[in-house]
Formats: structure tokens, C-alpha cells, sequence
């Protein structure tokens, strides 16, 4: 039915195509054998034919207007496409701004707990004092707390020798404390939390843990958590090879119950865990999984390169024979057994995997990418493997320690010598990081001296990536003499030199003595005593002080929030044994030039005009002694720093 009627409406078209046939001119007709043939033209050109509508148009004033009209047609296109290329080839490439995660570009500040603030008058820092300073770190422009071991232990190492990973030692407080800490940390102020990274010790335990204690009984699952080897009887010892413990002592230590030698990098009260033993790995998951429940959100790894040990137990190569044998780092032998060993990534990359799950998924609210930071020690270029192959595996970076080697002497040239060798070793898409000290290292400022402390300040917030404060050093807090008592540091009590207690002093709060500085209620009690120039050196002081080391940390740290710092590029300018700069810019944004003084004579009339295109800029920063006016216009022809003093420079971005 459909067929037929379609058919209908067919042959009308083809009686009224006969129609219009009929009446066409005679030149349009074609002539074939069977002569008057015209073409049949099939719906839609039923109307009207090709030839006709030629017909028509084929007068001279419409093929010029057709040939004029595609002229200029085709022209534009020409030129459209000429300047397209022209501008492309002549114009830099704009870079997009990258997508980058907090950690990044983070700034960090290391709380080293027993000695950040006390709030019960015990003489040790504890988990409620750091909440009553959260204000402070606020201040300071950070992003994220690293915070040193607070677990149960017996302090043997004050905290990184744990008895129970999942626990608040009572010194520092209790479990809510923390969840109270954790709270208030992620609560926005002015549109931004603080992260919290915890330490993580997955290498050892304490020998007071109940692990390593029912390892020496040989209670399951517990018999082989731990290295044990045999090594002879109690009457004659033999170690099963020639390792070294980091405190330059055997790394054996027979136990009687045992009656084997269990292996320890660290102190003999901090066995190291067996990662041959499945059982080891999935208790550590879960402890890792403990606290990224908590919420914290990130961790920075300990002594990560000490986690495996060659399987055969192969005697360490010997090193530089003229050395000290008891010296673990001075050369004697190559920690080729026990180091940076490759199965070392297995582990980081079954953590990275955990971190990455709690990165994108949280019951507790929105997802949270969490950070991993190794702490590592080797050459740059060993460090490497810690990033690991691939973009989603490895740490995301391991520690830098770099620049906790400068000294006094250490000027611009040696300065810029350490960054490039961490810049070039870097993978390149990872991002730079910069430390000058921490719990372990003599305090900067004692290293390098007040003077060109600001100088150090400057760099490590303005040169590309994350930087790492160790608490106090804002402020320029130096070491503490302990010639006169006893180390508290355990690692110090047979050699004092090896006591870390002087980098490790209360935080200088206030300028009154009656409270210890701030520190704690009785000063009596205080771990460690307070440094003596602590009248002149504390926050109130320098708060109130706008050359102060806290008012240029504070202002550079404000500065540092720009986005050109956050991503923009990295360029080193000149460098000298009085000079050290660098441009930091990106497309579209403000560009800014920093230049530093690390050496003994004064930089006189330096020009950056050629190095940067400019002759003026503005002043965006300054150390405290520096002649610069923060604000003011400034001559880039003709740069004077003296020793110790920096100043950044900015202008904003000009389309060109
Ligand atoms: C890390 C810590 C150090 C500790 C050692 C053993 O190097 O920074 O303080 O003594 O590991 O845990």
C-alpha cells in the first residue's frame, strides 16, 4: 500500500519534468543517436537543470563578479593562514599553568615535639602545647607541619625507637589530643588548612616492643619479624659478617634468650624488622592504614635506606683504609650491603599505593592527596631511585640534605654548586626541595653564622619547590653548649660529640626567663636548658621587630605565596663567590629576581639590566640589614649588597 503510493507521487513528478522538458531551448537538448535526447533530471534538480541555471549565469558581469568574489575569498584565507603561522613561529609558546598538588610547592615546618611548647609543666613539649601555637604557624605562612615521633617509647632515641606504632607516648599527651590537634589543623583560616605529615619508622622498633619480645621468645607469628642470625655462643661470639651499626659499633648484638644475634642499624635497643617476612609488611600496611584513617596527610618516611640488607649477608666492601674504623660515615667501608638497596621500591611502592587510595577516596570527606617523603641518604644521583620509574610509583621526594652541608665558607659560588647538583638530578618533573636543618644537624645559624642567615632565608622560600624549617630557625636559634652536662641524647652518652642536644632546645617564646622562655612552667624541669641569648632571641621580640630573622622569614614566606613561586620557571643568573641570582617567572605573571650576597666582600654596582631586560624594578623583599626599601623603586643597572644580604626584586608581566 505504502509501495503504490509512493509510486503515485513518482510518475507525477516525472509527467511535470516532461512539462518543463518540453519548453527548454534547443542548444539545451542533447543530441544523441536517437537525436533530441534531453537529460533526465531526478528529484531535487526536478525544477531546474544544471545546464539552466549555467544558462543564466554564464553572462560576463557574473563570471566577474564570481571570479572577483573568490578572489578575495581565497586571499583572506592566504593571509589568515600567513599570520596564523607568522605569530605561532614568532611569539614564545604560552605555557599553561600546571596542575599542581599542596605538597609541591608546599612550605614545611619540622615540630620536634619534646621541645616546641610545654603545656602541663612537665619540662617536655607535648601535643597540646603545639595546638596552643597553631596560630603562630599560621603566621609564618606555612603549609604543612612535619612532625617528629610521638608514639609510645621508651626514648631511647626519643621517640624513633617505638614500642606501639599506633599510640601517643603519655609524655606527649593521649590519642584525642591528637585527633584534637588533627581537627584544628584542618580547619580553614582565610581560605587555608595546615597538612599534617607524621614520621613514619618502618625500619626498626624498640627492643621493648612486644614484637621484638616475642620474637626472642620465638612466639608466632613474632619468631622471624626481626634479623636473627647465629653468631657463635655467649662464650665465643663470632658476627656473621662485618656490618656497622650508624653509631660506628658493630651492627650485631647477641641475645641470651635467643641465644642469637639479632641486626640493628641504629642503636642495639633498635632492632630492625624483617621485610622478607610477609607477616612484617601487612602489619606495617595497617599502621600506615591507622593513620591515614586519622586523616594526616602525609608521611615522611625514616631512615629509608636502611630497610633491606643484602640476602646473603656479603661483608661490606672496604672503603678508604686510612680512615676511622669506628667512624660509620667517615669511609672505612662501603655501606654497599646495607644501603639504598633496590628492593628498598618494592616497599615504597606498596605504601605509594596505599597513600594514593586515601589520596582519591575518603569516607571522611572529600578526597585528600597525601604526600610521601623519603628520608634517604646518599649521593643525589642515588637518591634518584626514590622517585621511582613510573609517575605513579616511588616516593614523591626524598629529602634533600644538600644545604644542611653549608658553613661559613660556603659562599656563592659553592651555594649555587648545591642547587644545581640537586636541579640536575632531580627527575624533571619532580619538584625541587630545599632543607638547612633539623634534629639531627648542628642549627644553621650556628653553621653559617647570624649574618647570613636572612640570606639562606631568602633562598630556601624563594628558589622552586618545597622548603623544609626546622623549628626555632626563624628566629636564628643556635645550638646549645652542652660542654658542661650530660647528653641527653643517648646516641651522645659514650661520645658527646655524636649528642644531637644542642640543635634540640626549647623553643625561645618570650623574653622572660620566669617561664623558660615560654617554654614551659617550670624551667627546672625543662629537657634541655634554654639557650642564653634566649632575652634577645624569641618570637615576642622579633614579632615587634621588622628587621628581625622572624620578620623577614615571615615576609618572604607571605611573598613566597605568589604563584610565580609556586610553579614559575627557575633561571640562575650570575653567579660569583660575593653573587648568587636567579629569575623566577611564568607567563602572565609578576617575574621576580633574587639575588643574595653568601660571600665576604660587598657586590657593588652590580648590572642585571641586561640579564633581566629591565633597568628598574620594585623592591618585594629584603633581608633585615639589607639598604633596599621594601616597595621603592630600584636601580637594576646597579645591584650593592653587603655581606650576608639579599634582596628580591619584581616587576609585573607585560604582554608584548
Ligand atoms: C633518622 C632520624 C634520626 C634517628 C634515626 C633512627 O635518621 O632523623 O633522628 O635517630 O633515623 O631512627
Amino acid at each position: 500500500m505504502a509501495d503504490m503510493e509512493m509510486q503515485d507521487e513518482y510518475g507525477a513528478e516525472r509527467q511535470r519534468h516532461k512539462d518543463v522538458k518540453q519548453s527548454f531551448p534547443s542548444s539545451l537538448v542533447e543530441s544523441g543517436s536517437s537525436s533530441n535526447v534531453v537529460k533526465e533530471y531526478p528529484p531535487p534538480y526536478a525544477g531546474m537543470g544544471k545546464e539552466m541555471v549555467l544558462h543564466y549565469s554564464n553572462t560576463p558581469a557574473f563570471n566577474r563578479a564570481r571570479k572577483v568574489l573568490l578572489m578575495i575569498f581565497w586571499g583572506s584565507w592566504i593571509v589568515l593562514i600567513g599570520a596564523v603561522v607568522v605569530l605561532t613561529v614568532a611569539h614564545p609558546r604560552c605555557k599553561l599553568k600546571p596542575n599542581i598538588e599542596w605538597w609541591q610547592k608546599a612550605s614545611v615546618y619540622q615540630v620536634y615535639p619534646r621541645s616546641f611548647k610545654d603545656s602541663d609543666g612537665d619540662g617536655v613539649g607535648d601535643i597540646n602545647g603545639i595546638r596552643e601555637k597553631l596560630d603562630y604557624l599560621r603566621e609564618l605562612s606555612i603549609d604543612a607541619i612535619w612532625l617528629s615521633p610521638f608514639y609510645e617509647s621508651p626514648m631511647r632515641d626519643f621517640g624513633y625507637d617505638v614500642i606501639n606504632y599506633t599510640s601517643v607516648d603519655p609524655l606527649f599527651g593521649n590519642m584525642s589530643d591528637l585527633d584534637s590537634l588533627i581537627d584544628e589543623m584542618h580547619k580553614e583560616v582565610d581560605g587555608r588548612d595546615l597538612k599534617l605529615i607524621i614520621d613514619f619508622i618502618p625500619n626498626h622498633t624498640s627492643n621493648e616492643s612486644i614484637w621484638f619480645q616475642q620474637s626472642v621468645d620465638r612466639v608466632e607469628p613474632y619468631t622471624e619479624y626481626y634479623i636473627w642470625e647465629d653468631c657463635g655462643n655467649a662464650t665465643h661470639l663470632q658476627d656473621p659478617n662485618n656490618w656497622q651499626s650508624a653509631l660506628g659499633t658493630p651492627a650485631w648484638t647477641y641475645h641470651s634468650t635467643r641465644q642469637q644475634c639479632y641486626f640493628h642499624q641504629y642503636q642495639d635497643s633498635m632492632p630492625d624488622l624483617n621485610y622478607r617476612n610477609n607477616l612484617v609488611k601487612e602489619e606495617i600496611d595497617a599502621v600506615l592504614r591507622f593513620w591515614l584513617d586519622k586523616n594526616v596527610d602525609g608521611i615522611r618516611i625514616d631512615a629509608i635506606s636502611k630497610l633491606y640488607e643484602d640476602y646473603n649477608l656479603r661483608d661490606e666492601p672496604a672503603g678508604d683504609e686510612s680512615a676511622d674504623p669506628n667512624d660509620y660515615y667517615g669511609g672505612y667501608l662501603n655501606h654497599t650491603y646495607t644501603k639504598n638497596l633496590p628492593e628498598i621500591m618494592d616497599m615504597i611502592n606498596r605504601w605509594r599505593g596505599i597513600l594514593d587510595e586515601y589520596s582519591t577516596n575518603t569516607d571522611s570527606g572529600p578526597a585528600r592527596p597525601r604526600v610521601m617523603v623519603a628520608e634517604a641518604s646518599g649521593s643525589p644521583t642515588q637518591l634518584k631511585m626514590y622517585y621511582g620509574r613510573t609517575k605513579d610509583g616511588g616516593a614523591n621526594f626524598p629529602f634533600n640534605f644538600g644545604l644542611t652541608r653549608i658553613n661559613e665558607s660556603c659562599d656563592g659560588l659553592c651555594i649555587a654548586g648545591l642547587v644545581d647538583t640537586w636541579m640536575d638530578a632531580k627527575p624533571e618533573e619532580a619538584p625541587a626541595n630545599w632543607v638547612l636543618g633539623n634534629h639531627d644537624k648542628s642549627r644553621i645559624t650556628s653553621r653559617v653564622g647570624e649574618e647570613k642567615l636572612d640570606a639562606l632565608t631568602m633562598l630556601l622560600l624563594t628558589l622552586p619547590g618545597v622548603s623544609t624549617t626546622y623549628y626555632g630557625d626563624e628566629i636564628g636559634m643556635l645550638n646549645i653548649n652542652i660542654s658542661d652536662r650530660p647528653s641527653q641524647d643517648p646516641v651522645g652518652w659514650s661520645d658527646k660529640s655524636l649528642s644531637r642536644d644542642p640543635e634540640r632546645s626549647p623553643m625561645q617564646w618570650y623574653d622572660n626567663s620566669s617561664s623558660c622562655y615560654g617554654f614551659t612552667s617550670d624551667c627546672q624541669a625543662a629537657w634541655l636548658p634554654p639557650h642564653p641569648d634566649a632575652e634577645e632571641t624569641n618570637v615576642q621580640v622579633e614579632r615587634d621587630d621588622p628587621l628581625s630573622h622572624l620578620s623577614v622569614y615571615k615576609n618572604l614566606s607571605r611573598l613566597r605565596r605568589e604563584e610565580t613561586f609556586s610553579y614559575g620557571d627557575w633561571t640562575t643568573l650570575k653567579v660569583s663567590a660575593n653573587l648568587y641570582s636567579y629569575l623566577r617567572s611564568f607567563n602572565g605573571l609578576t617575574s621576580y629576581l633574587v639575588v643574595v650576597n653568601m660571600g665576604d666582600t660587598a657586590l657593588v654596582d652590580e648590572d642585571f639590566s641586561e640579564a633581566v631586560s629591565k633597568t628598574s624594578a620594585t623592591v618585594a623583599a629584603i633581608t633585615g640589614k639589607s639598604s633596599y626599601i621594601p616597595g621603592a623603586k630600584a636601580d637594576l643597572m646597579k645591584v650593592s649588597l653587603q655581606p650576608g644580604d639579599g634582596v628580591v626584586f619584581s616587576w609585573p608581566y607585560i604582554a608584548q
